[in-house]
């Protein structure tokens, strides 16, 4: 038995989730956010299987670069642009959108020597408070990149804060703010992340810009009425070892977990060195061949230990699963204190990505 840290990616349930998008904003086109590999799940494969989408968001030209090389002639948006003047050559020879957030990108952008016109987003700051020109700067920002010879076409964008909690009012005051900050000026706009385009359609502009839910895991604070998505990445492990222990025994460093009672713990090929979090206390649910099961004691490197008195039956071989498939990754980020998206951009190297039609 080779050891077994594999997250399957789901290509199928990426296809599904870029459909729920567009069920949920008939209206918009996409802008699919490939930011961070991906959320871990392989810039180039995700592409492939949301080659669908309109456009493709990433942070970085490390990032963009390789979209280009692999022959995705979508528009590219580089959400926080060009990190210094001599990025922008780059941007205009392959074709990239520059999110324009601060007033020094102004400057370089009108000190830019001749070349073919890049296309930039305005990026105002409606309540994000992190990047981003204040509503009352938007008209001035514009006049000035309408004046510059080496800006193509102009398009608006701001980030919501809090679309994740339905109830919060800032969402609806961001709109109102970002819709006065453009005013009459011509230009798209994109306003959504996921939450905001499953929760809140008068934020849906011309532009949704969804990441997390792609990849099949809930934008919303809120488990409950989680929206039709299919988990698009299955992280799994086997159980290499499967042991009856006594009442009162400690597993693991630091005997972080003492067995209430006689019990079956297993021991799963997959640890902190593989990504998954050091942090999740037991009782974090896992699954083992299909039935629900729970960490014990602290997650060690290579290995985690898992509470096997709801799986009974467990023997050495059963596949593990950290998330994904019938465990959503929510559920343990939750249980773990941390989101979906750090789970998934956590993964190290070590673990085998495979990808699955
Ligand atoms: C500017 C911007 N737009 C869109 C997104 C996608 O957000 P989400 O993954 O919550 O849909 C992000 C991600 O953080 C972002 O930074």
């Amino acid at each position: 038995m080779t050891r077994i840290a594999r997250a399957t990616i789901h290509a199928a349930a990426l296809r599904e989730n870029l459909a729920v998008v567009r069920r949920h904003a008939p209206g918009a086109r996409v802008m699919a956010v490939l930011k961070a590999d991906a959320y871990g799940h392989g810039l180039l494969p995700v592409a492939d299987a949301l080659a669908g989408a309109d456009a493709l968001a990433v942070s970085c030209l490390a990032e963009a670069l390789p979209l280009r090389e692999a022959g995705f002639g979508h528009r590219v948006v580089l959400l926080e642009g060009f990190f210094s003047g001599d990025e922008i050559p780059l941007f205009a020879e392959r074709r990239l959108d520059a999110v324009i957030h601060a007033p020094w990108q102004l400057d370089c952008l009108e000190s830019a020597a001749r070349g073919r016109p890049i296309d930039v987003w305005i990026k105002v700051d409606t309540g994000m408070h992190r990047l981003g020109f204040p509503p009352e700067a938007a008209a001035g920002v514009y006049r000035r990149l309408r004046a510059c010879p080496a800006v193509g076409e102009i398009r608006w964008l701001t980030h919501l804060a809090s679309a994740d909690d339905r109830d919060d009012p800032t969402t609806g005051a961001q709109v109102d703010d970002f819709e006065a900050a453009r005013g009459e000026l011509p230009g798209e706009v994109s306003l959504a992340n996921s939450a905001g385009t499953l929760g809140w359609p008068v934020a849906h502009g011309d532009w949704v810009r969804p990441g997390i839910c792609l990849y099949g895991a809930s934008p919303f604070i809120d488990g409950g009425g989680r929206p039709p998505l299919r988990p698009a990445m299955t992280l799994e492990a086997r159980l290499i070892a499967v042991h009856r222990r006594c009442k009162g025994d400690r597993i693991g460093y630091g005997g972080g977990f003492t067995c209430p009672e006689d019990m079956p713990v297993g021991v799963a090929s997959i640890g902190y060195g593989d990504g998954y979090p050091r942090h999740a206390p037991n009782g974090t649910p896992v699954l083992v061949a299909g039935h629900l099961a729970a960490l014990a004691g602290r997650v060690s490197m290579d290995m985690l230990c898992v509470d096997l008195r709801g799986a009974p039956q467990a023997a050495p071989g059963d596949r593990v699963t950290l998330w994904g498939e019938g465990l959503p990754a929510e559920r343990v980020a939750d249980a773990a204190g941390t989101i979906a998206y750090e789970l998934f951009c956590r993964l190290t190297p070590r673990v085998e990505r495979i990808v699955e039609e």
